[in-house]
């Protein structure tokens, strides 16, 4: 069911024609934000691997994590590689809990970012950059983060699905740092990606369909994945499958938590 704002969204600039992973991605979650371009490529990854689980376990460690951080006093966020906030976002699911929670959505793919800004056109404490997560500078020192983010109190930061786009010759590890450096103490990363580890047949099977693409992935292992996090402290129960992250009896993964194909976890910078 669509509501009257989504259906303007869809006469607007944004081309409709050409598939975008965000919207790819959007399709996988049930939202509203796709196109017929997008929905035939997603039906085509669900025939590889069983992208949509794993879609939506994601969206769940998102939740969860959000919540996790608005409980513990962050109140900030900074979502790099956001896609298009739709169900289940991070500003619905922090001012679930803190109507005054604030959060800047950062993405890359301008239709992500055309799709973000007219559905929350207008909301205060919320911002839309368009920006490369590889030059933080673009995204740090962006007018936009400076007026919705305090660099002097802690930020939950939030990269989820999206460091599998990285390749190591990008050093995806000082990166994140260099993000991590800008930070409060008390600040919180949270952060999922691509495995093969149990997976691997449905894992190979997506690298080789994504190598065509404009956005190759390089799944990790748990080692890789861990390292990621530096010298933050794990928050419990560590990096894990996203359906072993403090699960949830009627949790998506339930049936067979250890072939999520994504690990997750948050660190604390001390
Ligand atoms: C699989 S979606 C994940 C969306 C959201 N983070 C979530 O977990 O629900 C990956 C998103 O990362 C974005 N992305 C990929 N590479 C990026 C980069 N170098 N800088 C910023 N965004 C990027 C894509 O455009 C896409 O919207």
């Amino acid at each position: 069911m669509q509501s009257p704002l989504l259906t303007e969204v869809r006469v607007s600039s944004i081309d409709t024609t050409r598939p975008t992973s965000a919207r790819i991605y959007d399709y996988m979650l049930g939202g509203t934000q796709n196109f017929e371009a997008d929905r035939a490529v997603a039906d085509r990854l669900n025939s590889v691997a069983p992208f949509r689980r794993m879609a939506l376990l994601n969206r769940e460690f998102l939740v969860k994590a959000v919540r996790v951080m608005v409980q513990s006093g962050v109140t900030q966020f900074l979502d790099i590689g956001s896609g298009i906030p739709t169900a289940g976002s991070v500003h619905e699911t922090a001012r679930a809990l803190d109507p005054a929670a604030r959060v800047v959505y950062v993405d890359n793919d301008p239709t992500a970012v055309e799709h973000s800004r007219q559905l929350l056109a207008g909301a205060d404490g919320i911002a839309v950059v368009e920006a490369d997560l590889t030059t933080p500078a673009s995204v740090l020192d962006h007018p936009e983060t400076n007026a919705v983010i305090d660099f002097d109190q802690p930020v939950g930061l939030l990269f989820l699905g999206v460091v599998q786009y990285l390749p190591e010759s990008l050093e995806p590890a000082t990166l994140i740092n260099r993000y991590l450096t800008a930070l409060a103490p008390g600040s919180q990363l949270a952060l999922t990606h691509f495995t093969a580890d149990n997976f691997e047949t449905e894992m190979a099977a997506a690298v080789e369909f994504f190598a065509s693409t404009a956005a190759p992935m390089f799944p990790r292992d748990r080692a890789a994945v861990t390292a990621l996090f530096g010298d933050l402290e794990l928050v419990d129960p560590g990096v894990v499958f996203t359906a072993r992250w403090r699960p949830e009896p009627d949790g998506v993964g339930a049936d067979d938590p250890d072939r999520s194909g994504h690990y997750a976890g948050i660190g604390r910078k001390v």
